[in-house]
């Protein structure tokens, strides 16, 4: 047995501040100075910015407060010694974002391919509690090669846990996902239960199964790109909701989400001063003449949004996905609205599983955030089709109907155009729940558009007509559908329709709504939770 003086360590004299304080500065240049270092050449190579660079990026100049830096791996297969990397693979911690806090968590791709592991995972676990707690939204920055390999079970229990937290977050607080790098296998479902997910263009890609295994599995040869790229899944999957052309343009999409959103589910979201233009504007006056003369003429929705929203600025979301429908953040005299538009340019505004599946959560997302809604209807109706069908256009098709129903924020709609069938009901109608309707004396609602109803209505009695005398006669029967059915007036005789307004009025008309509907209050029904049709 050694002399007790002659234990490693013993002889010498306890360690000064001094000293205390030079191993605290080395310790946090070798967590972040050098690290960043060995991280800089690897990533830039790839066109990829680093996590800390990333998140540098995301929040205000100096309002990022590190949390567990020091968290290391602690399997023993690992060493306990110095060199092992600090931080496990992931930043996390708070900052602000135009003044607002927010949480934040960065994969560093340069340590074990930002692979999760369960340090990683508990450092992830614990800044979406914080934000939880404190009720801010939380932003993950994704750049991953999934559960660590090394890890087994322990990473794929960590990747259910946050799924869980995920679940727990929804509707509470907002969460944003980045894909900035490789997201890939189970990983995908942690971004998908978030609200919004943002890739950059050519350094991401996000798939259940990569090519390899699609390869030896189903023979199919393919791509990264194909599989997974930031074009496949904004436009065809709808799984992301904006693509950026590079990490800044999609951070600073990020930024501008951010700015319409409140802080949490009890919080409001952030008002801004706004001085209305008082009287008729020359962008009221051009609403006037925005819907064609000539029934078959399509116009872009834009045109008319822009005119009513402040400053004509929309945030769209998912705006390359199922393009038949718009939905969209924007202001209404400094206040958040959630903006749902049919847009004729697109399939005639008609919709299809991918305009209701788009829509409703969107409506849900505002519902679930005291957002309120305001609707444009110019829409012939559901798609028809084999396809629709087959694809179970009834099912998903009544998401949309679910989720206006179900949201109690303030809603208010306006049919500027066609509103037939089951397009009328679903979007917006007084009959889901809607607040404050107004129709443009342009507004078509009836069951079907003129032409066919004419036609169905009167077949025999055209058909036995003398080929010369039928157009006139065809003309006489749409003109008299028209005076009968198809116009807002029959909708504003049930009181369907609240007020058919002139369309330059619609902007004033639109904020009066919403201001007289600021303090709407629905008290919910007693029951655990509806059965929204997946
Ligand atoms: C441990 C990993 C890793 C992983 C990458 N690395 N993925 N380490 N576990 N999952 C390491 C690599 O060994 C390498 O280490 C470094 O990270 C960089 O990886 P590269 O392969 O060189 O990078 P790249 O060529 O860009 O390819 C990226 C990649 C590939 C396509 C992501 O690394 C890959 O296929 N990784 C495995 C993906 C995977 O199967 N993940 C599990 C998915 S299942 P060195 O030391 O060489 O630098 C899942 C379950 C979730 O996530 C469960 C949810 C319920």
């Amino acid at each position: 047995m050694p002399a007790m003086q002659d234990l490693p360590g013993l002889a010498d004299p306890p360690p000064t501040t001094a000293v205390r304080l030079a191993d605290l500065d080395e310790r946090r240049d070798q967590a972040v100075t050098r690290a960043e270092e060995r991280a800089l050449g690897k990533q830039h190579a790839k066109g990829k910015l680093t996590a800390r660079e990333r998140i540098d990026r995301l929040l205000d100049p100096g309002s990022f407060v590190e949390i567990d830096m020091f968290v290391r791996h602690r399997n023993a297969d690992f060493g306990m010694d110095r060199d092992r990397p600090y931080g496990d693979g992931v930043i996390t911690g708070h900052g602000l974002v135009d003044g607002r806090r927010v949480c934040v968590f960065a994969h560093d791709f340069t340590t074990l391919g930002g692979s999760m592991g369960e340090a990683f995972g508990g450092k992830v676990l614990k800044i979406m509690d914080l934000a939880l707690k404190i009720g801010c939204p939380i932003v993950g920055i994704n750049d991953s090669g999934g559960a660590r390999i090394q890890e087994g079970v322990v990473s794929l229990a960590y990747y259910a846990e946050l799924g869980r937290r995920n679940v727990d977050a929804s509707g509470v607080i907002p969460q944003i996902s980045m894909i900035m790098g490789p997201c890939a296998g189970g990983s995908v479902y942690s971004p998908a239960l978030t609200d919004f997910t943002v890739m950059s263009d050519r350094t991401s890609y996000m798939y259940v199964t990569g090519p390899e295994v699609v390869a030896a599995v189903t023979g199919e040869r393919t791509t990264h790109d194909d599989l997974g790229g930031p074009a496949l899944n904004s436009e065809v999957s709808g799984n992301a909701h904006y693509v950026g052309v590079d990490e800044d343009d999609s951070i600073a999409y990020v930024q501008a989400l951010l700015g319409y959103l409140p802080a949490n589910n009890l919080d409001p979201a952030p008002a801004y001063a706004y001085e209305p233009e008082p009287g008729l504007t020359a962008a009221d006056i051009a609403l006037d003449s925005v819907i064609p003369d000539e029934v078959n003429r399509v116009y872009d929705m834009f045109d008319v949004l822009r005119r009513v929203v402040d400053d004509g600025e929309l945030l769209e979301i998912q705006g390359a996905f199922a393009r038949n429908i718009v939905c969209a953040l924007a202001r209404v005299e400094g206040r958040t609205v959630g903006v749902v538009a049919n847009q004729p340019m697109v399939q005639s505004g008609a919709i299809d599983i991918d305009a209701s599946e788009k829509a409703a959560r969107f409506v849900r997302f505002c519902d679930a955030f005291n957002i309120p809604i305001l609707t444009f209807a110019d829409v012939p109706g559901y798609l028809p089709g084999l396809e629709q069908e087959r694809g179970g256009i009834i099912r998903r098709g009544a998401k949309l109907i679910y989720a206006y129903a179900e949201a109690t924020v303030p809603k208010v709609t306006v049919v500027i155009r066609k509103a037939y069938g089951g397009g009328y009901a679903v979007m917006g109608s007084k009959h889901l729940g809607a607040d404050v309707n107004l129709a443009w004396p342009t507004a078509e609602i009836a069951v079907t558009g003129a032409t066919g109803a004419v036609h169905v209505l009167h077949r025999k009695v055209l058909a036995a007509t003398a080929e010369g005398e039928r157009p006139a006669l065809e003309r006489h029967l749409i003109a008299e559908y028209q005076e009968k059915f198809s116009n807002p007036y029959v909708a504003a005789q049930y009181g369907y329709v609240d007020e058919v307004i002139r369309p330059a009025q619609t902007r004033a008309k639109v904020a009066e709504a919403f201001a007289i509907l600021r303090d709407k209050r629905v008290a919910g029904l007693e029951k655990k939770h509806g059965n929204i049709p997946l």
